[in-house]
């Protein structure tokens, strides 16, 4: 199956017809179908697939004889099939489909791998149902707790460990995989760029220096309810108007320090067109190029807050729900990656991204390397996001020169 059959093979899952986005979150009907399409893909090239504890999937190409025999040293690569609400079809399944890819090309040319190859494909990367990013690759790592995980609850109130068992999977068996660092020697990402230095570079691959920290922060302001009508305006408790300053707040630091500030949800209750709210729940993107300074500028989108809520009388609490160090990615692994991109002349250029990945949570654990394919329009987490299929089939190219590589010694 050519990567566009395979790719043409996902398309459809999860997409919404109105918009041409995707809703494919975790443990829901979309993922289910996802995982199915997965499993076809590995079945299909004869590589057997591991669920592993924390809903995470590995097709493995190696030499090991089924049955649990465990695996060492293994390359793996691939990213996520989940999705942010109306994304783009991109994000995620070009890494998993270009994994695939990369393993028949390799084998079409006679590779034979001197060590465990696998295509992985993380669960909730983007937290869209349950909050938290990266979800799967924290919990195989540790860097969230399984107790935390199971108690994580979805806008509809249904926690994880709901989700899991609904599909069918173990919750009580989340947990980290303290044995992955002898299992995984490597693991490297392609994935769409999001943003347009490649095109300003004119370059159609790109290799990962690093990632900017990056969190999400929930914001509650809390006022009193009444009605739009009636309610003299010295007299309401209006949880909206510290929102809409914070958000004023957000933008002017993010472009004091140089850095980036989003609200992009927003849940008001109850939300009566004819009434005050009694609250307003919202949630903070905030990214910057260094700890320091996303710690500032932070600091000073809550204090703008809480000094509005107070002129306001509405209560202000800020809790930080998700957050990821700044990442720097193996130096040495990177080396690898470009001598193997300099051997096969695929041009390639040294970006360094604001956008959280898999990759940069399993750096903490293991050497990972991050590939990027170009993005004309920069375009993500949106319908209109897309790359070339000429840039895609570059990509492919340069995943199995890179696996070649990593897996030929
Ligand atoms: O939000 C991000 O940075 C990534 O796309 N999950
Ligand atoms: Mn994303
Ligand atoms: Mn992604």
């Amino acid at each position: 199956m050519s990567f566009a059959e395979l790719w043409e093979s996902l398309l459809p899952i999860g997409r919404d017809p109105g918009t041409g986005g995707y809703r494919r979150f975790s443990w829901t009907d979309a993922d289910r179908r996802c995982r199915d399409w997965f499993v076809r893909a590995a079945t299909c090239r004869g590589l057997p697939v591991e669920h592993d504890h924390d809903g995470n999937l590995w097709a493995w190409w190696d030499t090991v004889p089924q049955g649990g025999v465990s695996r060492t040293g293994a390359v793996a690569a691939g990213s996520h099939l989940d999705s942010v609400p109306d994304g783009g079809a991109f994000d995620g399944p070009l890494g998993i489909v270009s994994a695939f890819a990369a393993i028949d090309s390799l084998r079409a040319r006679g590779f034979v791998p001197a060590r465990p190859v696998a295509v992985v494909a993380f669960t909730e990367e983007e937290g869209a149902r349950f909050g938290v990013a990266c979800l799967g690759s924290r919990l195989l790592t540790g860097a969230v707790a399984a107790g935390t995980a199971r108690g994580l609850r979805d806008c509809a109130g249904v926690t994880l460990a709901e989700a899991m068992a609904a599909a069918g999977a173990r919750p009580d068996r989340l947990g980290p995989d303290d044995d992955l660092p002898r299992r995984v020697a490597a693991y490297v990402e392609l994935h769409i760029e999001q943003g347009r230095q490649l095109a300003a570079l004119d370059a159609v691959i790109g290799v990962g220096e690093g990632i900017w920290p990056h969190g999400r922060w929930r914001f509650d302001f809390s006022g009193r309810a009444d009605h739009a009508g009636t309610t003299a305006l010295a007299d309401r408790r209006d949880p909206m108007l510290p929102f809409a300053v914070t958000v004023l707040a957000a933008r002017q630091a993010a472009g004091h320090h140089g850095a980036l500030a989003t609200f992009g949800k927003l849940s008001v209750v109850p939300g009566g067109v004819n009434a005050i709210g009694s609250a307003a729940h919202a949630w903070l993107d905030a990214r910057a190029p260094d700890d320091g300074i996303l710690e500032r500028m932070t600091g000073e989108i809550t204090a703008a807050a809480d000094r509005a809520g107070a002129e306001h009388g509405v209560t202000v609490t800020v809790t930080r729900e998700s957050f990821s160090p700044a990442v720097e990615f193996d130096p040495a692994l990177r080396a690898r990656a470009e001598a193997a991109l300099a051997r096969r002349a695929i041009k390639a250029a040294r970006v360094r991204t604001g956008a959280g990945h898999d990759a940069g949570v399993l750096a903490a654990r293991i050497p990972t390397a991050m590939l990027f394919v170009r993005n004309p329009s920069g375009v993500s987490h949106a319908p209109g996001e897309h790359a070339d299929p000429a840039d895609c089939a570059t990509g492919v190219a340069a995943l199995a020169a890179v696996l070649g590589e990593l897996a030929g010694t």
